[in-house]
């Protein structure tokens, strides 16, 4: 592998600066473009990630000077949702993935990196988690068999885990807590049915709370010390990574598709402690942080040391996101209003 940039701002001051840093392409995604042939289709673009995935794809494939056309499908429910995709040359195309007969009618993408999902709201809609997360995968699976699939899960599908075992390796039994992680269960699921069925390369993304400043579990954490709020401290530990270097390694995925599927776990390898990370915030923030509870015995964890291994390291440290972070909080940057409810310990969404 290539070594990769690392070179970050300080502080991250806008928006435009935000996109510009969620969107910095490594070297090593800019010369995978230059491999992998056919286009790009995000399915899910118009949540927290597909944008700046998608600004991700765009500019690695800009500056290995290579064509590619990137499509990003959605519903686009909510209000301006397409807007955000102004400035970027992405083929925007409206479709309920639940409906069979319009997927059918979607073109057949060789590179397709599945985002969509459904977790809040589970608890007294569980119906509805289940047939997105379960039901649209096999309507996807099926429609682009000829296709690389790199179809983003969670790290919820393992069962939680003592901090001091490391987290869960990519061979760690599941054991999903509630219907929403369940569900996600239920996807990777379909989705390697339908890779040993019909071939088809699949990579599955386990992901453990992307940070991108508008939302994340640090935004939650910093958030809660700037108003002088109470944490939990029962989901006591937790992982996280930056969103960008998320953008990198999903679709660096895309050229270690396999059948049956290949398997990442996409966060940072350090184990964080929601009391440690809570007082560094406090100290920034000029706060104190204040606590509820004790550290319960297991927590979501997983270990990336085998996909880093694979798709590369990430090259955001925690310092620079924790102080980013802060910084975005103490100006009143904006926030997507999205809790990750990453203190939730029985499943419930
Ligand atoms: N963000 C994280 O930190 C995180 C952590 C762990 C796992 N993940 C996984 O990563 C994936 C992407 O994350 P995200 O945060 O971007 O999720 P998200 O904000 O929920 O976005 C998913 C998008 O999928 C679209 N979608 C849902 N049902 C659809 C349907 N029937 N047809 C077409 N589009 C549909 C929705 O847009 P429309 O309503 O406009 O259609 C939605 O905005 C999710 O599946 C999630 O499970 C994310």
């Amino acid at each position: 592998m290539a070594e990769n940039r690392v070179d970050f701002p300080d502080l991250i001051e806008s928006e435009a600066d935000l996109a510009e840093v969620l969107s910095r392409p490594s070297t090593d995604l800019v010369e995978m473009m230059r491999r992998i042939d056919g286009d790009l289709v995000l399915l899910g673009i118009s949540g927290k990630i597909g944008p700046d995935l998608a600004r991700t794809a765009l500019r690695a494939i800009e500056e290995a000077g290579c064509r590619k056309r990137v499509f990003g499908v959605s519903r686009f429910t909510e209000v301006g949702a397409r807007e955000r995709f102004a400035d970027l040359d992405v083929e925007l195309v409206s479709c309920d993935l639940l409906d069979p007969g319009q997927v059918a009618a979607l073109p057949r993408i060789r590179n397709v990196v599945y985002l969509a999902g459904r977790k809040f709201g589970t608890a007294g809609s569980e119906g509805l988690t289940w047939v997105t997360n379960v039901v649209v995968p096999a309507h996807v699976a099926r429609h682009f068999s000829g296709s690389r699939i790199v179809a983003f899960s969670t790290g919820a599908v393992y069962p939680p885990v003592a901090p001091s075992s490391g987290g869960c390796t990519e061979t760690h039994p599941p054991g999903p807590v509630g219907e929403y992680a369940e569900s996600c269960l239920g996807r990777e699921r379909v989705f390697d049915y339908y890779s040993r069925q019909n071939g088809t390369p699949t990579a599955l993304i386990r992901l453990n709370y992307a940070v991108d400043l508008r939302y994340g579990v640090l935004f939650d954490i910093g958030k809660r010390v700037l108003e002088g709020k109470p944490l939990d401290l029962a989901m006591g530990h937790f992982n996280t990574i930056w969103q960008g270097d998320v953008n990198n390694q999903a679709l660096l995925a895309l050229e270690h598709c396999a059948s049956p599927p290949a398997v990442f776990n996409v966060t940072r390898p350090e184990v964080l402690s929601v009391r440690a990370v809570a007082t560094e915030f406090a100290r920034i923030l000029g706060r104190e942080a204040v606590f509820t509870g004790e550290e319960g015995p297991a927590a979501l964890l997983s270990n990336p040391t085998a996909t880093a291994e694979v798709l590369g390291r990430p090259v955001v440290p925690l310092e620079v996101m924790i102080r980013w972070q802060a910084h975005w909080l103490l100006v009143g940057g904006r926030s997507l209003d999205k809790p990750t409810h990453f203190e939730e310990t029985g499943g419930r969404y």
